[in-house]
């Protein structure tokens, strides 16, 4: 027989212990899998979230939260409720028969954002959406001087925030292609070094006027130390921001302690408030309280005592908090399935779900070790108070064919270009069995040989 082509599996059945730099044993096996389940204290946490399933209704393995995550089962009653709210009572609704009336809604949501950011109440609000909330920050925060009008960001960076970043460099009247200071990684290597980043503001500090960096990078999963960052470029008398979409709900925050000037993100991510949902800043207080910042400014900025004045007020009066940015009403029905995560994380804190968040990534990595194919390798830190959920993995021969495949075999991951694959298992309803189906439906992949029989 000629020409006949057949791929075969060559499974490897490894079910040796190892450790991982916390010390972890973690073991190649199923039943290892299930007992760490079964062990989990969060466990009970997935059936507050509905898992997609394929057309059998068989749950598919979600690795996705850091792009989209999961519905919780009470954010359809929530909405109904406040549906039935505005049918039955229209804009009563925004003061009275109401549990939860719309003109203060911005602020059920507020001490459980607090919570997973680690800022006092005060210092965040839910609003608009990320790149809209970057915008309203940079017009505050990046006020650039002939002497000090750069940005430093780092690459690779998410596209809109460089072009918002390139933009409002671009209406001060700079130029990007000198205004902009890149953090890059080192050749031959994926992620920021910290020390890169210190040296690079201790030699141009004094040129930049924002450090705008991301807490979480999208593509690596990076998780730099943003303290050491506000540190150093505070020295340098630069303001500090960051984008954390990729860090909010993932990732332990001290924004408050850390004196980080602002941040921004979205909640369609780790904090499964669905597509487009309502995103959030956060204005330390030292800035909160300054009523001379330039910002652009909406009625719901301006003190609720006045608010209402309307045009018997004309004055813009800040509200002396983040709350002063907020510019419009915002729209209930992205800020209702908010709500309903917010209580989840309220219910567990983040500083359990990093405890679990950490094991499973923890032994996402081992399995991945464990598989030894030079097709793949790991460009996420090593290093686990260096990152989240997310391991992203450089897929070396055809990346978008090892895609399709893990998406027939029924799981969820994303692909960014040219080669990486993003797969994080997400505390919240994540199990280690779904990280271990996961490695040998990837195993049994990349391990498949194309034999040509004579
Ligand atoms: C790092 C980062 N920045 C910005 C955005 C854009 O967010 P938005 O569409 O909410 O403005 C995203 C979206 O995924 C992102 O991951």
């Amino acid at each position: 027989m000629r020409n006949i082509f057949f791929v075969i599996p060559l499974l490897i059945f490894n079910i040796s212990a190892s450790d991982n730099n916390r010390g972890i044993i973690y073991q190649d096996n199923e039943i290892f899998a299930q007992q760490c389940d079964e062990n989990d204290s969060l466990a009970y946490l997935r059936d507050q979230f509905l898992i997609p399933t394929n057309e059998s209704g068989v749950p598919l393995i979600y690795l996705c939260g850091h792009s989209l995550g999961l519905q919780p089962k009470t954010t359809k009653k929530l909405m109904n409720d406040q549906l039935d709210v505005w049918a039955a009572s229209g804009v009563e609704g925004h003061f009275q028969d109401n549990t939860y009336p719309w003109y203060p809604f911005h602020t059920f949501v507020r001490n459980q954002l607090a919570g997973i950011v680690g800022a006092l109440s005060h210092e965040v609000v839910a609003m608009n959406s990320l790149t809209v909330n970057l915008h309203l920050m940079m017009v505050s925060f990046y006020n650039p001087t002939p002497t000090r009008y750069k940005v430093l960001m780092e690459a690779p960076v998410f596209s809109s925030d460089t072009y918002a970043i390139k933009s409002q460099i671009a209406i001060h009247g700079y130029d990007s292609n000198e205004a902009l200071v890149i953090a890059n990684n080192r050749p031959g290597e994926d992620c920021l070094r910290m020390e890169d980043i210190d040296a690079l503001l201790d030699e141009r500090g004094n040129e930049i006027a924002l450090v705008l960096l991301s807490g979480v990078n999208y593509f690596t999963g990076q998780f730099i130390d943003m303290q050491r960052v506000a540190n150093k470029a505070h020295e340098k008398g630069c303001i500090v921001g960051f984008d954390l979409a990729h860090a909010i709900g993932n990732v332990p925050l001290l924004l408050h302690d850390w004196k980080i000037d602002f941040a921004v993100w979205c909640s369609y991510k780790y904090l499964n408030s669905g597509p487009g949902a309502i995103g959030g800043v956060f204005v330390h207080e030292k800035h909160g309280r300054n009523h001379t910042l330039q910002r652009f400014a909406g009625w719901w900025g301006n003190d609720p005592a006045t608010r209402f004045a309307l045009h018997l007020q004309p004055e813009f009066v800040p509200v002396p908090s983040a709350d002063a940015w907020q510019i419009s009403n915002p729209s209930i029905f992205s800020c209702v399935p908010l709500l309903a995560s917010v209580q989840i994380f309220d219910s567990v804190g983040m500083k359990a779900l990093r405890e679990k968040s950490l094991r499973l990534t923890g032994y996402l990595e081992y399995l991945l070790d464990a598989i030894k194919s030079d097709r793949i390798s790991i460009i996420t830190p090593r290093d686990w108070q260096a990152r989240g959920c997310q391991i992203s993995i450089r897929v070396n021969d055809r990346p978008e064919e090892l895609m399709a495949l893990l998406r027939e075999a029924g799981i969820v991951c994303d692909f960014r270009k040219p080669n990486v694959l993003r797969i994080t298992p997400v505390p919240l309803y994540n199990t280690f069995h779904d990280v271990w189906q996961f490695a040998q439906v990837l195993k049994m992949h990349l391990s498949s040989r194309v034999v040509l029989l004579d």
